[in-house]
């Protein structure tokens, strides 16, 4: 590996650990997702609670959280906690706009986010992040398991020369290439966004630079030729499905809540469980406009 992508590593590996008083925090990998244990998400947090899960949110950028029963109710209490919720885009006749229902069976054709991806980057403002909450886990007892990708250490492992050509650099996210990927077409009543990002972008609440870029949505980079543009873009994806360093894995159990960074993680869900059932519900918060 070249120095400047061990010296990325290095600065996250040697770096002070928290300290906690009221969590326990175990890391999933060290450089990406933790999980998370002594609070009891049904319940309001106390202050203290609260503040130590927003330092392990910015520090770990996903967080698991097991056997939790939690009610619609308690689940968007939580999410609140981090801002006003961030309604569902295309929300079922009837259902609650601010809960969107994940769910793969034997019918299922396509599931939601089986690819590399971050939430609704097309819009201007994508969201903060999302909490996701398992009800049913496949019948196998294994197999749904989402990946997630650490985005400001795929941008910290560049080398400096391509750090410096991307950071000039914006991207168009157009929200119909995910209906047009799948032969369809977006429905009528979708007022479908499309926005253009910075290529690499500020975390709000950190500053650390990071990736901005994910294969559904982005279409191009606008300032390159558009053979140009597919292949720095080709470079980035694959870079950031193959650093396997870049990722971790979080395996699903019946009532686990897990609360990425949608501004600095992409995820994965794996669909290795078809014919099997996994169910649950998905909350999203509000985000800001990413900033160079
Ligand atoms: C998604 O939000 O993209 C789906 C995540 C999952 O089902 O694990």
């Amino acid at each position: 590996m070249e120095q400047f992508a061990l010296d990325a590593l290095e600065r996250l590996t040697t770096r002070p650990r928290e300290t906690y008083e009221t969590l326990a925090v175990e890391p999933l990998t060290p450089l990406l997702g933790a999980e998370i244990s002594g609070v009891d998400l049904s319940r309001e947090l106390t202050p203290r609670q609260e503040k130590e899960v927003k330092q392990a949110f910015l520090a770990h950028h996903v967080l698991v959280f097991r056997d939790q029963n939690l009610t619609p109710e308690d689940h968007k209490r939580f999410a609140e906690l981090f801002g006003p919720l961030h309604p569902v885009a295309l929300p079922a006749e009837g259902s609650d706009p601010y809960i969107l229902e994940i769910s793969a069976d034997k019918n299922s054709r396509e599931v939601a986010g089986n690819g590399w991806h971050a939430d609704g980057t097309a819009d201007p403002e994508p969201s903060l992040g999302s909490m996701l909450h398992l009800t049913r886990i496949p019948e196998t007892g294994s197999g749904g398991d989402t990946l997630f990708a650490n985005m400001h250490l795929a941008y910290d492992m560049l080398s400096p020369s391509m750090k410096t050509f991307l950071d000039g650099l914006t991207a168009v996210h157009d929200g119909a290439r995910p209906w047009l990927a799948q032969g369809q077409t977006p429905p009528p009543e979708y007022d479908v966004p499309r926005t253009e990002h910075p290529v690499v972008v500020r975390h709000p609440d950190t500053g650390r630079k990071l990736l901005f870029v994910n294969a559904p949505y982005t279409s191009h980079i606008p300032q390159l030729s558009g053979s140009e543009s597919a292949a720095v873009l080709g470079m980035l994806y694959e870079h950031i499905a193959r650093t396997a360093l870049l990722h971790c894995r979080v395996r699903w159990q019946p009532k686990t809540l897990t609360f990425w960074d949608n501004r600095c993680v992409q995820h994965h869900a794996v669909w290795d469980y078809y014919p099997h059932t996994r169910h649950g519900r998905r909350v999203a918060i509000d985000g800001t406009r990413p900033q160079a």
